[in-house]
């Protein structure tokens, strides 16, 4: 697909329990209750084939919340555009955020009909601060950020977080161009925050895993190398340490003893000038 060029939008989904979607196998994982009998079956299966997911996705949902407490609290970041919500777990984008700042704005965009139910049940704000949810679909930028632009003021700076939601977007170059519109949209001193999949650390085992999840799971899942997902912030400023590891960003001292393992989601933050 040519650089600039974003698909045509399908219909959002409607909420299908026969087959088995992204959002409620990684709620399944990471210990959630909103999932079904084929997401459980599912998710057994790709974590016998790759015991090392739950723990990847712990790690990814960990990332989140460091991330988010270094943007609302050395950076002062008021606004979050969170990009593939996922199923409401422990410490969502908006609880972090508003317990260093209830004045904390967020806009939450997912195309899964149990993810916009969910949210708008679950995900309730501070009362100085708000948050909204748009059934939204990243192949459709431009609709994401006219419904955020109701709550954020995007001539201010918005920390803009696509964590696991670049995988279920299977050309590369829509996945770069996307990520570029949504950029471009941003006032300077707004960040970017991108976690991917890869098989950088697992190998064979991952891509196996993978090959089965997009035999019985939707959206597909797309691995990419950590220099593919560097490219994601070209003409950013990448914060040290760079593309790495999500275990191995910016880990808390102490918490764990040692540097934590590597698993297979690389992660990046980056500042637009
Ligand atoms: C693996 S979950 C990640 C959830 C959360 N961001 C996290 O990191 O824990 C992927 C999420 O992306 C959503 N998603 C996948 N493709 C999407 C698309 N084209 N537009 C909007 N949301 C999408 C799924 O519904 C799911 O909630």
């Amino acid at each position: 697909m040519a650089e600039d060029a974003v698909a045509p939008v399908k219909p959002a989904p409607e909420l299908d329990t026969t087959v088995s979607h992204s959002a409620r196998i990684w709620n399944y994982w990471l210990g959630g209750k909103d999932n079904y009998a084929v997401d459980r079956q599912a998710g057994d299966k790709v974590a016998a084939m790759l015991p090392i997911i739950v723990v990847q996705a712990r790690a990814d949902r960990a990332f989140l919340g460091r991330a988010i407490r270094y943007l609302a609290g050395a950076e002062g970041i008021r606004q979050f555009l969170d990009i593939g919500t996922g199923l409401p777990t422990a410490d969502n984008t908006h609880e972090v955020a508003q317990l260093i700042a209830p004045e904390s704005r967020i806009v939450y965009a997912d195309n899964d009909p149990l993810v916009l139910v969910h949210a708008r049940a679950l995900l309730t704000s501070t009362p100085q601060g708000s948050c909204d949810y748009i059934d939204g679909d990243l192949h459709d930028p431009d609709k994401i950020l006219a419904d955020a632009a109701r709550t954020l003021d995007l001539a201010q700076p918005v920390a803009l977080m696509l964590l696991g939601i670049l995988h279920h977007v299977p050309d590369l170059d829509e996945a770069y161009s996307i990520v570029r519109r949504l950029v471009a949209a941003l006032a300077p001193g707004s960040f970017l925050t991108i976690n991917h999949s890869t098989s950088a650390v697992s190998g064979e085992a991952m891509e196996e895993a993978v090959r089965h999840w997009n035999q019985v799971g939707t959206p597909s899942m797309t691995l990419r190398t950590p220099e593919q997902i560097g490219r994601f912030f070209d003409g950013l400023d990448l914060l040290p340490p760079g593309v790495v590891s999500c275990s191995r960003w910016r880990p808390v001292p102490g918490q764990l003893p040692g540097t934590p393992a590597e698993v297979d989601e690389f992660c990046g933050v980056a500042r637009k000038a």
